[in-house]
């Protein structure tokens, strides 16, 4: 997949996106990402990016012609998502997520100051995304949460190519706690079921911890969730709801 990025702040983006995971799938040529300067489309003299609102009003504006210029001249004739990365975007969500990792190429615009001059969202953008319910100070580093997200999602980016399947969100559920040596630590024992070498019990923890995890933390994700009858059994362990005759015993 190959997504191209364009900021007023391409510096922001070179550790964030040379690390680790994202660094690995880069190398393995997976993964392309190339930072524009919206600065270099700059038309005029002073390279100037961004002015004054019309109608009066607080900030700055991002002008338009240099980010037509830079989008044009990357895109060329070729078509892809052009994403501006703003707080009145849709929310990225896990489908969101694994929907724009099926594509080969994304754009990401990264908004700044008090916004983007409209026509740039009317008639270059194709979709606009929000990170969350805040407000950041630019773009940037909504776009590299989208990337990070996103690139989880390509095939071979991840150890094992299916992990991210598999993780909260990916599979409507929260995970349950993991563990890893040592079996006590300040007195603290790792769950018996966790080294009992039984398979199915252990499967069968890992999902009931998920589904308790879940209810505790976010029960608004369930209703997303392809509940086996064994899960909604479990589920009633954990869940007795005032109305229930029983829930007050
Ligand atoms: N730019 C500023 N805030 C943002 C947010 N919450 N999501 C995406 N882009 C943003």
């Amino acid at each position: 997949m190959r997504i191209d990025i364009f900021t007023l702040f391409p510096a922001m983006f070179f550790s964030a996106l040379q690390e680790s995971i994202l660094k690995r799938a880069q190398q393995r040529g997976l993964l392309t990402l190339i930072v524009h300067s919206i600065r270099d489309y700059a038309l005029d003299r002073h390279q100037m990016t961004d002015d004054l609102p019309y109608g009066g009003g607080e900030g700055m504006i991002l002008k338009p012609e240099p980010i037509f210029r830079a989008v044009r001249s990357v895109l060329g004739q070729a078509t892809a998502p052009v994403i501006l990365l703003t707080p009145q975007g849709r929310p990225l969500k896990s489908a969101l997520v694994q929907e724009l990792a099926q594509q080969p190429r994304l754009l990401l615009i990264c908004g700044h100051y008090e916004g983007v001059d409209e026509r740039v969202r009317r008639y270059l953008v194709t979709d606009e995304i929000s990170i969350g319910d805040y407000v950041l100070t630019g773009g940037e580093l909504a776009a590299m949460v989208l990337v990070d997200a996103v690139a989880r999602f390509i095939p071979g980016v991840l150890g094992a190519a299916e992990s991210a399947h598999h993780d909260s969100y990916a599979s409507g559920l929260l995970e349950g706690p993991q563990y890893t040596r040592p079996l006590v630590f300040e007195n603290w024992a790792v769950p018996e079921v966790l080294v009992s070498g039984n398979h199915a019990r252990i499967a069968r923890w890992k999902r009931t911890m998920a589904l308790q995890r879940t209810l505790e933390r976010r029960p608004d994700l369930l209703e997303g969730v392809m509940l086996t009858g064994e899960d909604v059994e479990i589920l009633k362990q954990f869940h007795r709801p005032m109305d229930e005759p029983d829930a007050m015993e």
